[in-house]
C-alpha cells in the first residue's frame, strides 16, 4: 500500500513508533496495537555502515564563518549535500591538474598553443548564455584570467554579452516588468535583467570594422576563420581587463561556441553581409580543435553550468576519449522529458561521455546562486594558496584580505 493510501505510515507515525529506545521491544504504547498494523508500522531496522555520513548542520553559535558554513553542506542533506560533492570533485581535479605534469612528445609538437596538452588534466568549463548575462561572468573571468581552466564552451548570448558589457552596462531589473512598455522604451528584458537597445547600437559599431579585416584577412591571408578564432580575435581586440575573451586570448585558453550565429553576433554577421560578404566560419575545423583537447588530455573534468548546446559539446568531446574522470553539473533541468538538459550524469555514463569508474555530481540549482560559491571553496581557495619555486606564497597579506571571507584553513 502506498503511504498516502495509508495514514498510519505517515512520517510523523513512524517517527513515533521509532522514537523509543529499543523499536523492536514491546512497548505499553504499542502492545494493544492489532497485530496487522505492527507488522505494517513495525519493520526492524538494520544497522546502517558506520561510515554513514549523519545528518548535521552548522551552528552559528560558531560565529560567522563562512568557509565551515560551506564545509558542512555535506552533511546537510538536500542540494546541500550535492554542493559538498561537488566541492570534493572540483577539489580532486585541482589536485591532479596541479601535480608535475610529464609532457608527452607532441605537447611539443603541437603548434597550435591554444590546444597544446600544458597539464595532467584538462578542466573544460561550459555554461549558457544567460550566465554571462548576470554576474557570473566575473567569476568566469576570474578562472579564465587566473588560468584556473583549459577550455569553454558557451552560446552565442555567452560571448557577445561579455563584449557588450565593456562598452556599456547590464541593469538589474525585475521578473515582473511591463514588457510592453519595456518594448517600447527600446528596453530588453532577459529574466530580471535589463539591456537597453542602446548596447547593441554600440556593440555593431565596435563589432563592424572588425568582420570587415576578417574578410579580408580571409582574402589576402587565406585565413580560415572559425568560431574559436573569432573569439579570440574579438578578445585581442576588446583590450579590456573586465572581459572573459581577452583573458582567454592572453592566456591561450580555446573558447568555442558551434552555434556562434544564434545571438546578436549573428545579427550583425547578418546586416554586415549585405555591404560586405564572404566572411566563413568553418565550425568542423574547430570541432577537430575540441575533439583534439579530449583525446590528447591525460585526465579530463567537466564544469558545465546550465544545459543545452552547452552540456552536450563538452561531453560529445569526452566520448571521443571514453568519458570524462570528473564531472561536476549544475543545472535546473529534469530528466522526465527525456531531454539532454535535464539528462542526470549517470545518463553520460551509458554513452561513453563520463567514465563508469567516476562519481559525478549533479547540483540541481541555479548557478547563478551556486557557482560562486562553489568556485570560492575550490579554484580560489586554490588560487590562494599557491606558492612560488620558493614554497612562499605568491599571494600577499593584502590579496588575503580581500579574500579573508574565505579563510584558508
Ligand atoms: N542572454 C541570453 O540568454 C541569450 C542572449 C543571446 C542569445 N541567446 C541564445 O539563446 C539560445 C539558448 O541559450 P542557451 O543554450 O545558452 O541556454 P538556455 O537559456 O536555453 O538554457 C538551457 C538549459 O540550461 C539550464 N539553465 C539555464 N540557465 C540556468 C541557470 N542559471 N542555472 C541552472 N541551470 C540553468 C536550464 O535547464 C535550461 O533549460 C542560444 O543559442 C543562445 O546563444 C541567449
Amino acid at each position: 500500500m502506498e503511504e498516502e493510501d495509508n495514514p498510519a505510515a505517515s512520517r510523523t507515525t513512524k517517527m513515533m513508533v521509532f522514537s523509543d529506545e529499543d523499536p523492536n521491544t514491546e512497548t505499553k504504547a504499542t502492545q494493544h496495537v492489532p497485530q496487522a498494523v505492527k507488522d505494517a508500522v513495525f519493520v526492524q531496522s538494520i544497522s546502517l555502515p558506520e561510515t554513514t555520513p549523519v545528518v548535521k548542520g552548522y551552528d552559528f553559535n560558531e560565529g560567522l564563518n563562512y568557509s565551515k558554513l560551506f564545509q558542512s553542506f555535506e552533511q546537510c542533506g538536500h542540494q546541500a549535500t550535492h554542493f559538498g560533492l561537488a566541492v570534493k570533485e572540483i577539489n580532486k581535479m585541482l589536485t591532479i591538474r596541479s601535480q608535475e605534469f610529464a609532457k608527452p612528445d607532441y605537447a611539443e609538437l603541437e603548434e597550435d598553443e591554444f590546444i597544446r596538452p600544458k597539464s595532467n588534466l584538462v578542466i573544460f568549463l561550459g555554461y549558457t548564455s544567460n550566465l554571462v548575462t548576470s554576474g557570473t561572468r566575473d567569476t568566469i573571468r576570474f578562472l579564465v584570467q587566473h588560468k584556473l581552466v583549459d577550455c569553454l564552451v558557451t552560446t552565442a548570448g555567452g560571448i557577445e554579452e561579455d563584449f557588450i558589457k565593456v562598452l556599456a552596462p547590464t541593469y538589474v531589473g525585475s521578473f515582473h516588468m511591463d514588457d510592453r512598455k519595456l518594448r517600447d522604451e527600446g528596453i530588453n528584458r532577459a529574466g530580471n535583467l535589463l539591456i537597453p537597445n542602446e548596447n547593441y547600437c554600440l556593440f555593431e559599431q565596435w563589432v563592424n570594422p572588425i568582420l570587415d579585416k576578417m574578410i579580408e584577412e580571409q582574402k589576402t591571408k587565406n585565413i580560415l576563420w572559425t568560431p574559436s578564432r573569432m573569439i579570440a580575435r574579438l578578445g585581442e581586440e576588446i583590450d579590456n581587463e573586465e572581459s572573459i575573451y581577452y583573458w582567454a586570448a592572453v592566456n591561450k585558453i580555446p573558447v568555442f561556441c558551434p552555434a556562434l550565429t544564434d545571438g546578436s553576433l549573428g545579427d550583425m554577421m547578418y546586416f554586415h553581409s549585405f555591404r560586405n560578404p564572404g566572411l566563413i566560419l568553418d565550425i568542423v575545423q574547430d570541432l577537430r580543435r575540441l575533439n583534439t583537447i579530449a583525446v590528447r588530455a591525460k585526465h579530463t573534468g567537466m564544469v558545465i553550468l546550465g544545459g543545452g548546446v552547452v552540456k552536450h559539446h563538452i561531453c560529445n568531446a569526452n566520448l571521443m576519449r571514453n568519458g570524462a574522470d570528473f564531472s561536476v553539473y549544475i543545472n535546473t533541468g529534469l530528466d522526465y522529458d527525456g531531454s539532454d538538459s535535464g539528462a542526470r550524469p549517470e545518463e553520460a555514463i551509458s554513452w561513453g561521455k563520463i567514465r563508469k569508474e567516476s562519481n559525478p555530481v549533479k547540483i540541481y540549482a541555479d548557478a547563478s546562486l551556486v557557482f560562486p560559491l562553489l568556485v570560492a571553496e575550490t579554484f580560489a581557495k586554490h588560487h590562494f594558496s599557491q606558492k612560488n619555486q620558493f614554497g612562499k606564497p605568491l599571494y600577499t597579506s593584502r590579496d588575503h584580505l580581500r579574500s579573508s571571507d574565505f579563510p584558508m584553513n
